[in-house]
């Protein structure tokens, strides 16, 4: 991506909201900048006042008493509250008289000719909601338990999440594209007794064995007393009597009663875990009111959402990521408008999917990922022309810096030049977005996700914290709490503190290296971790190192990130063998690693390049040189001083292996 964001910084076209959006939208949340300003303003001086006046819009049982309490790093938001978030997704809206409306339409990914669309209700929700949390019941989980999804998306994962929140046990949903020793590891640190998942899911025409990968990683997993497996590929799996359940079986003879706890604030809502600078991943902790409520703001104001305005909000993200998380599912119910749930690929049967999907069912948000855009650059504008778009209102983007040639051809070729595009900045750490624009309030620069959320008080820095002036690089921080912000990685408060609030003291770092220009909008420049954004999903180098070292022929191995056109970053492996290893040829071997990889922790970590080499760069105190093999992967002329090299050799030995 680094050439791309080289030419973000001479990028200043700049697109002032349109006047189509302003009229077809419905009222707008933050109708100009001065009211944005004033409304920002007041969020960073009185945070109390401020998510006070929001929080009394959702149903509690106990009112909190204080806000936010601060002793940092640990952030309380309104303390002494209790509320339930299922409640507020489902049972809040049939309370007020709007149960029969639509919450969440579903497509499946097979067309035969038409695909499968199941739309459910406040009413079905409610239904499907608490049977699950009966069956949940049933199975011996209770409040507080760690329940595992591994599903493909269909509508029993948002039903099994929400059920989960309805009797207080937290989940850990983990993207169904992982591999089986990524739920062991993921089972194992969050201690849970019980996996949810789907015989399969279909991706692209094929079965992806999501039953098959929970029977394998069980094999390590005693603790694993029962999983609940939906039906939904048809396909031939082993259910282990006592262990497994059929929900077809279990979930329909359940009563449609139940109650919701009462869940202190501050009690655990989900886990979700991530990547981090280590091989092992990090489940960071969310908790209730407060994710709640930033999560539904953040929708309604970014989004400008307004219930009955048939507004239909289309999220292309796995609910296996935060995206999906917080803007299908926990950020859309609470705010009335149906929500999308598709659960395919977006070129199946053919590329102009999601453009059929826009057309068929109206829809006036839609949301998706730099990665996808440039997928949709490459299979061409006939897609998009073929469909009827102009139900389109509003246009976001998320995971990754956009390039500004993808942001003007979304623009014009998607958003037909009049709607607004968002580009949200955020994190699985932070629940919901920390950087956007408001659509109908901030003109947009491409390139750039422009001004800060209410309530989150970003800056760039250097390691001493010092703001830097306009347009000088330096670090992403938050320096005060929001509501939405983690409270801490699952069992590890030690890397809770290390990774996020010591390097600048006293501030929250993103892990993120940002500029600020003169007009006050920030450009986001990439990781400064060891973590890679490869197709707008978070791998940590080390992660896919690990994988590689565990295969008998590699002694030693070094990832680091490549420019890639539509991934953004794609994964460059430097790998030493082990003398001992003989037989496959250099073709073979490499094939072998790929697959092994795509084994150990799924297709999305497959590396695009690998390269053998006798010995890899290290510094005298053994760190290895990755940016120089970062210049080597791509072809250039190191500029880095290599003077510190241990062995000189290494170098030259890597430059002349060869592809
Ligand atoms: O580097 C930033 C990038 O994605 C990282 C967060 O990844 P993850 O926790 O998986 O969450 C992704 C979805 C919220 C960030 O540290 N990132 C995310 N959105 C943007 C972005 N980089 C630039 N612009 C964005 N809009």
């Amino acid at each position: 991506m680094s050439d791309s964001i080289t030419s973000m910084l001479q990028e200043n076209r700049l697109f002032e909201p349109s006047e189509h959006f302003r009229t077809h939208i419905g009222p707008i949340a933050v109708p100009d900048l001065k009211t944005y300003h004033e409304m920002y303003r007041k969020s960073i001086d009185d945070p109390g006042g401020f998510w006070g006046e929001i929080a009394k819009d959702f149903d509690w049982y106990q009112p909190w008493e204080k806000v936010v309490e601060w002793n940092l790093p640990d952030a309380k938001w309104f303390v002494g509250g209790t509320t339930n978030v299922c409640a507020n997704c489902v049972d809040r809206q049939i309370k007020r008289g709007h149960g029969d409306e639509l919450a969440i339409l579903w497509e499946g990914e097979p067309c035969s000719p038409d695909p499968e669309i199941r739309r459910l209700t406040y009413l079905d929700l409610l239904r499907e909601v608490s049977q699950t949390a009966n069956a949940l019941k049933s199975m011996g989980v209770k409040r507080g338990d760690v329940v595992t999804i591994y599903m493909g998306m269909v509508p029993e994962l948002a039903i099994a999440m929400l059920a989960c929140a309805r009797i207080g046990a937290p989940h850990s949903v983990i993207f169904g594209g992982f591999a089986s020793p990524a739920i062991v590891d993921r089972v194992q640190d969050a201690q849970s007794k019980i996996i949810i998942t789907c015989d399969g899911s279909w991706r692209r025409g094929q079965i992806v064995a999501l039953k098959k990968n929970v029977d394998d990683a069980c094999e390590k997993l005693p603790e694993v007393k029962n999983v609940l497996v939906v039906r939904r590929t048809q396909s031939p799996i082993t259910m282990h009597a006592g262990r497994d359940h059929w929900w077809h079986d279990l979930v329909p003879t359940q009563s449609p009663e139940c109650p919701c706890e009462e869940m202190n604030s501050e009690d655990l809502l989900f886990l979700l875990y991530t990547s981090g600078s280590t091989g092992k991943p990090k489940g960071i902790c969310h908790t209730t009111a407060g994710y709640m409520i930033y999560t539904a703001q953040t929708a309604r104001v970014t989004f400008n959402l307004v219930p009955k305005h048939n507004h239909v909000f289309f999220c292309t993200a796995d609910i296996g990521w935060i995206t999906g998380h917080s803007y299908i599912v926990y950020g859309m119910l609470p705010n009335r408008v149906p929500t999308i749930m598709y659960e395919g690929a977006p070129n199946f049967p053919a590329e102009d999917r999601f453009w059929s999907m826009v057309a068929r069912h109206k829809v006036t948000h839609f949301y998706t990922a730099p990665t996808a855009i440039r997928a949709f650059m490459k299979w061409g504008d006939e897609h998009p022309r073929k469909h009827d778009l102009s139900s389109l209102l509003l246009l976001g983007t998320v995971g990754e810096p956009i390039n500004p040639e993808a942001w003007i051809w979304y623009h014009q070729n998607i958003g037909q030049s009049r709607c607004p595009i968002v580009d949200t900045m955020w994190q699985t750490e932070t629940g919901g977005h920390i950087i956007t624009p408001l659509p109908g309030c901030t003109p947009t620069v491409p390139g750039s996700c422009t001004l800060p959320a209410f309530g989150i008080d970003a800056a760039v820095v250097n390691e001493k914290g010092e703001e830097l002036p306009a347009n000088h690089g330096g670090l992403l921080v938050i320096r005060r709490p929001w509501p939405g912000m983690l409270r801490g990685i699952h069992g590890d408060r030690a890397r809770f503190i290390e990774t996020y609030w010591t390097k600048v003291p006293g501030m929250y770092i993103a892990g993120d290296g940002a500029r600020r220009d003169e007009r006050g909008y920030f450009w986001i420049m990439g990781r400064i971790d060891d973590v890679i954004n490869v197709s707008g999903h978070r791998l940590g180098t080390m992660e896919v190192e690990s994988a590689l070292v565990s295969h008998p022929a590699v002694v030693e191995a070094a990832v680091v990130g490549i420019p890639h056109e539509i991934k953004g970053t794609g994964i460059a492996a430097f790998v030493t063998l082990s003398p001992h290893f003989k037989g496959a040829t250099d073709d073979s071997l490499r094939k072998q690693l790929m697959e092994h990889v795509t084994k150990e922790i799924g297709p999305i970590a497959r590396p695009d390049m690998i390269r053998f080499t006798m010995l890899l760069p290290k510094t005298r105190s053994g760190k290895i040189m990755r940016r120089l093999l970062r210049d080597i992967a791509v072809g250039k002329e190191s500029t880095q001083d290599t003077t510190t090299l241990e062995d000189f050799n290494a170098l030259a030995k890597l430059r002349e292996s060869d592809e």
